[in-house]
């Protein structure tokens, strides 16, 4: 797809900012990113509305941020100096072809989430890249949405989904290709990347409009415990810790 074209869909359709989303994001900092910081220098590749950075910034002394798209880097910027103002935070508003990897020196910890999916054909490159940038035993958390996670089970045995490999019309809006974890595993692993972790999280039956009606923070917590219920596949997303190799 066009550069500019997904850029113009990103502004016309992509609504990170929404109240599951939010109380998602909560639970996954906390629960699954902090645990496993390698230390206080960060790196996050597509920040959308920094609905991840914000919550991060707490935890670092200096961030790199990447984004293509210059109302989200613009908001991102405004939402870090008040929320942040003694970060040191690096903002680069590229698409990632067009990004000097070299930025990632000293980074301690890397985030690719929920990317994988919209970088069909870029995101092995992206692995090499950022490998190739950062110190033995630096961190890659990425997490990425599941093809069989139940809500896309649901919709295919509701006939809402033509099969598990279809994506709706505003996934495809975002060129969605969906990854299976094993897949990301063995590249990663190719380009000098281990596993340390590897868990399923987060259970969505619905599509996020039906959850926005009636989530809170209590209820999150028992999808979040049903998602811990589900093998891997099933959850909503998985999360991967993967440690930079010498
Ligand atoms: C699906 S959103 C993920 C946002 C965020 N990581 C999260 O967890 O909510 C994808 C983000 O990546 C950006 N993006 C997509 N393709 C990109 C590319 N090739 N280079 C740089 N940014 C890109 C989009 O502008 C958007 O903000």
């Amino acid at each position: 797809m066009q550069n500019d074209t997904l850029l113009a869909n990103y502004d016309r359709l992509y609504r990170p900012e929404r109240p599951f989303t939010r109380l998602a994001m909560d639970l996954l900092v906390e629960r699954v990113l902090a645990p496993r910081l390698r230390g206080r220098v960060f790196a996050e590749l597509g920040i959308s509305t920094g609905i991840v950075s914000v919550r991060l910034a707490p935890l670092a002394d200096r961030m790199v941020l990447v984004d293509a798209n210059p109302d989200y880097c613009a908001q991102v910027r405004a939402r870090l100096t008040e929320a942040a103002p003694a970060l040191d935070a690096e903002l680069h508003c590229a698409f990632f072809d067009a990004f000097d990897w070299s930025r990632l020196a000293g980074v301690t910890d890397v985030f690719l989430l929920s990317m994988v999916h919209v970088l069909p054909g870029v995101w092995p490159a992206l692995l090499g890249h950022i490998r190739g940038a950062v110190a033995p035993g630096a961190r890659l958390h990425v997490t990425m949405s599941n093809r069989r996670a139940l809500n896309r089970l649901l919709g295919r045995d509701l006939g809402l989904l033509p099969s598990l490999d279809a994506v709706d019309a505003q996934a495809a809006a975002f060129d969605t290709h969906y990854v299976d974890a094993e897949t990301l595993q063995s590249e990663a692993e190719a380009r000098g990347w281990r596993v340390t972790h590897r868990e399923g999280f987060l259970c969505r039956p619905l599509p996020l409009d039906a959850m926005d009606a009636f989530i809170d923070r209590a209820g999150m917590e028992v999808l979040w415990h049903m998602g811990r219920a589900l093998p891997e596949p099933y959850a909503n997303s998985t999360y991967l810790c993967l440690e930079a190799q010498t």
